[in-house]
């Protein structure tokens, strides 16, 4: 079984849901209080094993580019002044030359569509996607839950999380076999993009995080046109499931969406709680607005 050393991460989306501050910032920088949220994806994907990034980015998108960068002039101006930990911090997230490939989606045609313009960097490699609007806080990374799930039965697997049905139209929703209670790795018989909440096979959600066989990339290449008029990978991932075998994994984490202004909102609370400069501080503000609230 080859190991999975590769992920793409879509990047080229205008992050229409926080405006205006996407107007001039890619929605991947918005910084979750000190890191920007493409950082946190790309440690859940380190921590995974994966070795290579593969970037599908678009106009305007260049400080994502620049981010993974060394930036001289800080880094030697830090250096002089002797704020070493600050240099050294920098320095650990820098990625080694060569790791990191940036493809153009010169038009925003679908996810469907954005993966397949990586076609050319994975080859024949099974690879992961991470949805950097996702952001899935976990003790293990949710990545490296699925990359153990895969060591043990091979082929797709697909993270998935419960959502209240009211929700399930915002989502990729999996038809589980039978039923899916208690066991974290679940059989498939189908699955569906956006569907009506009266429709929806399940309430369990597709999450942002695939591994996927490279087959997948043939059959994206003629993929029509799906929900919302555009080009779906749940639609292509469909069809793979009737060639291969397909997991669906219910990871251990929470996961917020960063795409939206209540989801970014949410993470930056939870990631601020846990941080080990500011956490105690941000715990004794909740615990103080709580009171002031006067519930
Ligand atoms: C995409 C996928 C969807 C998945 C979701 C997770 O939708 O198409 O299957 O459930 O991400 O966040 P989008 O949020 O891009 O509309």
């Amino acid at each position: 079984m080859k190991k999975i050393r590769k992920a793409v991460l879509p990047v080229a989306g205008f992050g229409t849901r926080v405006l205006p501050a996407t107007k001039t910032i890619p929605k991947e920088m918005l910084p979750v209080v000190d890191r920007p949220a493409l950082q946190y994806v790309v440690d859940e994907a380190r921590e995974a094993g994966i070795e290579h990034f593969v970037f599908v980015t678009g106009r305007n998108k260049g400080a994502i580019e620049d981010y993974f960068d060394r930036a001289y002039e800080l880094e030697y101006s830090l250096r002089q002044k002797g704020k070493t930990e600050i240099y050294e911090a920098l320095d650990k997230d820098t990625p080694e030359a060569g790791t990191m490939s940036f493809v153009r989606q010169q038009s925003a045609l679908g996810l469907g569509h954005a993966i397949w313009c990586a076609r050319d960097v994975i080859g024949d490699d099974p690879f992961a996607i991470l949805l950097p609007d996702v952001l899935v806080k976990a003790k293990t990374s949710c990545l490296a839950q699925m990359v153990d799930a895969y060591n043990d039965v091979g082929g797709n697997i697909i993270a998935v999380d419960q959502v209240p049905h009211e929700r399930v139209s915002s989502y990729g929703v999996i038809a589980p076999k039978g039923t899916a209670e208690g066991q974290r790795l679940i059989e498939m018989s189908g699955m569906v993009e956006k569907p009506k909440t009266e429709d929806a096979p399940s309430n369990l959600k597709i999450t942002g995080r695939y591994i996927l066989q490279p087959e997948i990339m043939d059959i994206l290449k003629t993929q029509a046109a799906g929900a919302g008029g555009e080009i779906q990978l749940t639609d292509a991932m469909a069809t793979l499931m009737k060639l291969q075998s397909f997991h669906a994994y219910e990871y251990e984490g929470e996961d917020y969406d960063c795409g939206s202004k209540y989801g970014y909102f949410e993470a930056v609370l939870a990631y601020a709680i846990d941080h080990p400069e500011i956490g105690e501080q941000a715990v004794e503000l909740l615990k103080t607005r709580h009171k002031s609230l006067g519930v």
